[in-house]
Formats: C-alpha cells, structure tokens, sequence
C-alpha cells in the first residue's frame, strides 16, 4: 500500500495509472463497516485510494472533535489487509493552506434532521470532499447509507459542482446485537453501550409497525421507548421520504425510511432503516 501524506505527491503517483479509481474516504478509527466500503471499492474499481482526514470544519461540537478517536497505524494495518492500493493521510494544513470560506446552499437537506441539529455540518462535509474530489479524481466514490442524509448532500455537490464521480451508496454494517458500527462506539462506556443496541431493536419495531400511514403514530411510540431510556437524549426520530428525506406523503412516496439520532450519555448515535 502506497501512503502519501501531499496532495502532489498523490497526483503524481496516481496519473501514472491508468486505471478505473475507487475512493472511500474515511476520517479514520476505522471498523468493519469501513473495511466493507474498501472491499467493495476493490470488486468495483481498478485502484482504490482511502483517505484518513479528521476534517475539523464539520465539527460543530468542539469537544467531538477533540475526544474523536485516532488510531492510524491499526488503520494502516487494517487497511493494507483488506487490500486497500493507496492511503491519503493529509495534515490540516495540506487540506486547508487557507480558511474555505466557501457556503454551499443544499437547500432543505441541509435545514432538516442532521443539517438542524448539527449546523454547518454538512458545509464542512461539503468543504472536504470536494476538496479530496479535486485531489483524487475518482472515478467512483463509496459512502455508507449508516450517514443517510450524508450520502444525498454529497450527491447535491457533485450535481452543483458537476463533478464527472459516480457515488456509491453501501450498506449499514452492525454489531451482532444490530448496534451500526461508528467510530464513536469505542467512547462509550460498558453500560452506554448496553444501552444503545436498544437504538436498532427501536428501529427494527418501528419497521414492523409501520403500515405505510400511521408515521405520527410510530414516531410516538419510538419518542415514547426512547423517553424510557435512562441514558438517552433525542436529538430526533423520524419518518420520511427516503429520496429527499422531506414529510412522508403516503399519497404519492414510493419508500419511506426511519432516522433517529440520538446522544447515549455523551455520544451521538445515529441509524436509519428503509420502512416497507
Ligand atoms: P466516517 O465517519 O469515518 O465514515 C466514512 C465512511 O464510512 C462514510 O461513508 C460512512 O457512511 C461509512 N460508514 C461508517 N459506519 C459505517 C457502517 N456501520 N456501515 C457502513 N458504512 C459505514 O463520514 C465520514 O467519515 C466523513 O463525513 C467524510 C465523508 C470522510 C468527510 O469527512
């Protein structure tokens, strides 16, 4: 595995190739559910480069950035087992010489659930990958449907930017109690993560219960569960369209999807499960 740590030095090993590019990119404390991103990079693309960047721009909580967890010689180890060609670890000052000041405009994607509760979010994220974009210039980027809302922002970019990278959504990768994998799961304590299988157990009867009309009445009884848990603080739970995660209108939606965050003592949780 190739690691490069400069934008110039990528460029330049990559424009030798003359193959199809496969991009994941990570910011690190890397799982399963980031191995399986790779993995299917590998079945589809002919290179495949992953970047580790803990980007601080879409960080709204200080603290989440500071105690984000970072373990990049496992990465690395992990990374090169799983068949991963090239690394692209770069410094903050490689990928900000200066302050983006740039403001992307997402629209409602980026005033409801995720983009509400975690403002300037999703222009950080937004900031970052057009930027490791610019620098890698994959053919094919893959992104987890674990950050749902995450994976329809980044295709807005690529839309407004008309950038030439066909994004890949995967699936949600859990842990044997049905807990999706996140790198923030290391932080919890032995009984907040007791706790937090609850989250896809919560989703799992939301599914079973939902009829395809009754979304007020699931969204209760989820608050309700959720109220129930002692270490539990909603930031949200719920029911929308899955194509632009606007109000589920059972009247002309074709698929509805369950979206839930969550702070399980201090870390926030999120998940969502396709209803029907
Ligand atoms: P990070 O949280 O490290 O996630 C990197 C990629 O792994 C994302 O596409 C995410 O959806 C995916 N992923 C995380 N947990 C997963 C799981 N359990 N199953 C499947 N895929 C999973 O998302 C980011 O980083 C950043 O916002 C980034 C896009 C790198 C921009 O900084």
């Amino acid at each position: 595995m190739h690691v490069f740590g400069h934008i110039s030095d990528l460029q330049g090993f990559l424009s030798a190739q003359n193959k199809i590019i496969g991009f994941v990119p990570t910011m690190g404390a890397l799982h399963t559910g980031h191995v399986s991103l790779i993995k299917e990079a590998k079945a589809q693309s002919g290179l495949v480069v992953c970047s580790i960047f803990v980007n601080p721009t879409q960080f709204n909580d200080k603290k989440d950035l500071e105690r984000y967890p970072r373990t990049f010689e496992a990465d690395a180890a992990l990374l090169r087992e799983a068949g991963c060609d090239v690394l692209f670890a770069p410094s903050v000052e490689e990928m900000y010489p200066e302050v983006d000041t740039r403001k992307f405009d997402f629209g409602f994607l980026d005033r409801t659930l995720d983009g509400a509760f975690r403002p300037g979010h999703f222009n950080g994220v937004a900031q970052i990958v057009s930027k490791l974009f610019e620098a890698v210039k994959p053919h094919k980027a893959f992104f987890g449907q674990k950050d749902y809302q995450q994976v329809l922002v980044v295709k807005e970019l690529v839309k407004q930017l008309k950038m030439q990278v066909e994004i890949i959504p995967c699936p949600i990768l859990r842990d044997p109690d049905g807990l999706a994998m996140s790198s923030r799961n290391v932080l919890l304590t032995k009984e907040e993560r007791e706790q937090a299988a609850a989250i896809p157990k919560l989703m799992q009867e939301a599914k079973a219960m939902f009829n395809g009309r009754n979304a007020a009445e699931v969204k209760k009884h989820v608050e309700n569960r959720i109220a129930s848990i002692p270490l539990f603080k909603p930031d949200y739970f719920e029911i929308r369209n899955a194509e632009d995660l606007s109000e589920f209108d059972p009247a002309k939606d074709r698929q509805a999807i369950a979206l839930i965050a969550v702070f399980c003592g201090r870390i926030r949780l999120i998940d969502n499960l396709l209803l029907q």
